[in-house]
């Protein structure tokens, strides 16, 4: 196995940020592929924490990173990440897709007024200028990593007028920063020492074929995704695992696995349906045990049961064979501890995911009670050192349970927000890390 895809089965924050840190110690390159800085992906060593956006997590182990084609590049967000990795003593190796097109200013402004005009069907959305940036490029007007580097293109202007134009005739609103301000930023950040901006495609093929590992990081999460996920409360990119080809040029018969990572319970952030939400103390204690707070906005994450229906969905449209459950220290002293095996759809039970919003806010959990677990003696940490065995026996219920009810295979548990705080089944330690 020299190439692993790594994606979110729910509705972003699962922790793949975490999972990425801990498997990108046996991979040289960690490679982002949609989305852009509407994501917050965490890693905490020790007392360091490490929070990027747009940054591959592997620059936290000094790998090589790679943004391909397929995100969308905030300059002023890309520029901030990689000084927050020289301040913290680390020289990013980016390569950066020429293909890739750009957050601007005006994606950002017009991302909020587009949220205000839609009021009360407001997606809830990062504001970070995803949706607009994704729409340009779609309709073919978007400026693209290229049109920066090659300046006489005029590319960047003709955005500019047109951008200012439609601006002030759908939002009546004008650009916040003039075309010359834009161009500084956008070259500042392509100037940078360590960037190379080439075609991500090319680049990752040549490695995979020199025999280099490489680990595709996703961003958001299979219900969050613009086909497959519960439209239109979604991002605007494909975060599935097939993302990984189309945002990077990389045949998709080089994909050799997928990981989904799944929390142990559900999140979501926006609006939108959430079948499993529980409202009260229950929801309460688990956002405050769980800090389940926006990386990127701050805003309180609604809180949830673990959803099997959804998670299946979620399996099959990854093709994920290997998971990763997460947070699982969160629901200790929970007990017991409900989880969601069909819905019930006007009266009758189902257990695949209706396409329509509507209906979908209308499904009711049909729950399943398994018992929780105590903390154990020892803390966490000493746990995972101690591994799989000592964990407690209700928790390797759990798991066998999402197994059975999703025909995945538990890879991997994290038990804690730290890098050491996780557990990685002696089976698929040898595959994950050294590819056999
Ligand atoms: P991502 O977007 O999928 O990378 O996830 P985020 O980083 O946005 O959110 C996950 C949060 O949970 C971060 O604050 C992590 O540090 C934290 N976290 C990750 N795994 C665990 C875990 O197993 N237990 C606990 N308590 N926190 C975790
Ligand atoms: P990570 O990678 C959680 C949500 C927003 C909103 C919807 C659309 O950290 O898991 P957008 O700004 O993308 O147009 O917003 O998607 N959303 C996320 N929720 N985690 C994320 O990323 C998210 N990225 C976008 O809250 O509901
Ligand atoms: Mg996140």
């Amino acid at each position: 196995m020299k190439t692993l895809v790594v994606v979110g089965l729910q509705w972003g924050d699962e922790g793949k940020g975490k999972c990425v840190d801990v498997l990108s110690e046996g991979f040289d390159i960690v490679v982002r592929f949609q989305g852009g800085s509407n994501a917050g992906h965490t890693v905490k060593i020790d007392k360091e924490i490490h929070k990027f956006r747009l940054m591959p997590t592997g620059a936290v182990r000094g790998k090589t990173v790679v943004i391909g084609n397929g995100v969308v590049v905030d300059p002023v967000v890309l520029l901030e990440e990689i000084g927050q990795l020289k301040e913290a003593g680390l020289e990013p190796d980016l390569v950066l897709s020429d293909r890739a097109h750009v957050i601007t200013p005006l994606h950002v402004q017009i991302d909020s007024l587009q949220e205000e005009e839609k009021g009360k069907g407001r997606v809830g959305t990062t504001k970070r200028g995803i949706g607009p940036t994704y729409a340009d490029k779609a309709n073919r007007i978007g400026i693209r990593i290229c049109d920066i580097v090659d300046s006489d293109s005029g590319a960047l202007e003709h955005f500019f007028e047109i951008s200012s134009r439609r601006m002030a005739r759908l939002h009546d609103s004008e650009p916040s920063v003039g075309v010359i301000e834009l161009r500084k930023t956008l070259l500042k950040m392509i100037d940078q020492e360590g960037v190379r901006v080439c075609d991500s495609g090319e680049f990752i093929q040549e490695a995979i074929l020199s025999n280099r590992r490489v680990l595709f990081e996703g961003a958001q999460g299979a219900l969050l995704d613009m086909d497959h996920g519960t439209y239109p409360f979604v991002t605007s990119s494909n975060c599935v695992a097939s993302a990984a080809s189309t945002g990077t040029g990389v045949p998709m018969l080089l994909l050799d696995s997928v990981m989904g990572i799944c929390k142990a319970y559900t999140t979501r952030v926006g609006e939108g349906p959430f079948p499993t939400e529980i409202d009260g103390e229950a929801g309460d204690a688990i956002r405050e045990r769980g800090h389940e707070f926006g990386t990127v906005t701050g805003r309180p994450r609604r809180c949830g049961w673990l959803d099997l229906v959804a998670l299946r969905y979620a399996v099959r449209v990854n093709g994920a064979k290997l998971l990763a459950i997460t947070k699982l220290d969160v629901l200790t002293n929970l007990r017991p501890l409900k989880v969601c095996i069909a819905y019930d759809l006007d009266g009758i039970e189902t257990r695949t995911l209706p396409a329509s919003a509507i209906a979908y806010s209308q499904a009711k959990p049909i729950f399943e009670e398994l018992d929780g677990w105590e903390q154990p003696e020892k803390p966490w940490r000493e746990v995972a050192e101690a591994g799989m065995e000592s964990i407690p026996e209700e928790m390797r219920e759990y798991l066998r349970f999402i197994e059975k009810q999703t025909s995945a295979e538990v890879a991997m548990i994290s038990i804690g927000p730290d890098r050491s705080e996780t557990v990685i089944m002696p089976k698929a330690r040898k595959f994950l890390f050294n590819g056999d």
